[in-house]
């Protein structure tokens, strides 16, 4: 090895070390770029259904009033769950649907954000003042899950706790046949 020829080496390891400095830069670049286009466009673009409601008239008219919660069997076959959040439960604190029926949960909170999930679903949602969240679900088989808050919400959020009995198909509609709104709470 002659000293040109280390001085060529020299040369193509310092232009191989900067073609990669340059790529991993752009590599940060490209990816900063994207978080911050994808944080204006969300901040900037409404969604797509935003549905909103009062929380200071919630219990006084429209849809989500103390007789209208609970869950109803439509005239499709299906069911409508309504309930709201507010420190420090959930109405109703006991929600019955059936199984094998396509279920549509609408909720929204009477003061602060709150949090509702579903033990064993993917159900986790939000529920914001002002807010109607409206989540499709449908439970497989009868059985009991419970149903955190789990958005910090105040003193009392460790003891935000509602309960989802699923049920048969059948014994929903029986119970269903007599009342206009059903829950399980005792
Ligand atoms: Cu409601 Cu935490």
């Amino acid at each position: 090895m002659t000293e040109t020829d280390h001085g060529v080496g020299e040369a193509v390891a310092a232009r191989i070390e900067r073609r990669w400095a340059i790529l991993s830069i752009v590599i940060v670049g490209l990816l900063v770029g994207m978080a911050t286009f994808i944080g204006i466009h969300q901040a900037t673009m409404p969604q797509g259904r935003v549905e909103t409601s009062d929380p200071k008239t919630l219990h006084l008219s429209g849809e989500f009033v103390e007789s209208n919660l609970g869950s109803t069997l439509e005239a499709d076959g299906s069911v409508t769950v309504r309930a709201i959040g507010q420190q420090y439960s959930f109405t109703p604190q006991c929600i019955v649907v059936p199984a094998e029926t396509p279920i549509t949960l609408r909720a929204t909170s009477a003061d602060v954000v709150h949090g509702l999930l579903i033990e064993g679903t993917n159900i986790n949602t939000m529920l914001v003042p002002g807010y109607v969240a409206d989540l499709p679900i449908r439970f497989k088989a009868p059985g009991e899950h419970v149903m955190p808050c789990q958005e910090f919400c105040g003193i009392g959020h460790q003891g935000m706790w509602g309960k989802v009995k699923v049920v048969d198909k059948a014994a929903f509609t029986k119970l269903a046949a007599g009342r206009r709104r059903l829950t399980c709470v005792d």
